[in-house]
């Protein structure tokens, strides 16, 4: 993943990009960015496991700043999207779209054939960019997530069939 990237194609003030491995080296700036990005953050210790556990991990770089980061599993014949987040003041650039292709693009090179994610019942914005991306909603877990006050909130699962590489 060492293209170099532009979100919306006409630049004006959106800067070129690349994708560099997640490692504990960006935890920092990443735990910064999921901090401002969530209610219910992840914990650095996700991130860490995550690492250790040899997920996919990507983090968006533009002038060494991260733009936003993925992380996702691979299964059997599918992979899961754990978390994809795109810094606050970076959002509605094509940023999240551009994401969502090289996760495509990675999981069809590890023979997947299916792309599976939960989505918070609430987040209505994410579940938008899936659905114009063609993720269809498959099914909703009980309380899935965390929420205010101590409660738990739904989520949604989707699910994109990856058509094979031609
Ligand atoms: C969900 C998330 C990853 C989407 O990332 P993003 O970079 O904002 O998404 P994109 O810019 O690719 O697309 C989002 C919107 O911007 C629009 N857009 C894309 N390129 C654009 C551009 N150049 N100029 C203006 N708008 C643009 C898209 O049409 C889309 O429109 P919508 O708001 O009506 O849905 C991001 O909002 C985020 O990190 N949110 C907080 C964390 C989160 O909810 N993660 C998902 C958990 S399941």
């Amino acid at each position: 993943m060492n293209a170099i990237l532009r979100a919306d194609g006409d630049g004006d003030g959106v800067p070129e990009a690349r994708f560099e491995p997640m490692t504990a080296l960006w935890l920092d700036a990443v735990m910064a960015i999921e901090a401002t990005a969530y209610p219910h953050p992840w914990t650095r210790g996700n991130f860490s496991d995550s690492l250790r556990a040899g997920y996919q991990a990507q983090v968006l770089v533009a002038h060494d700043t991260p733009l936003g980061y993925f992380v996702a599993m691979k299964g059997v014949d599918e992979v899961h999207l754990l978390n994809i987040t795109v810094a606050p003041e970076r959002q509605s650039q094509g940023w999240g779209r551009l994401m969502l292709d090289a996760l495509a693009t990675w999981s069809r090179g590890q023979g997947a054939q299916w792309l599976w994610l939960e989505v918070r019942v609430s987040n209505e914005r994410a579940q938008r960019l899936y659905e114009r991306y063609g993720y269809r909603r498959m099914g909703q877990r009980k309380a899935y997530y965390p929420a205010a006050h101590g409660r738990r909130e739904d989520a949604i699962v989707m699910s994109l069939p990856l058509a094979p590489t031609p």
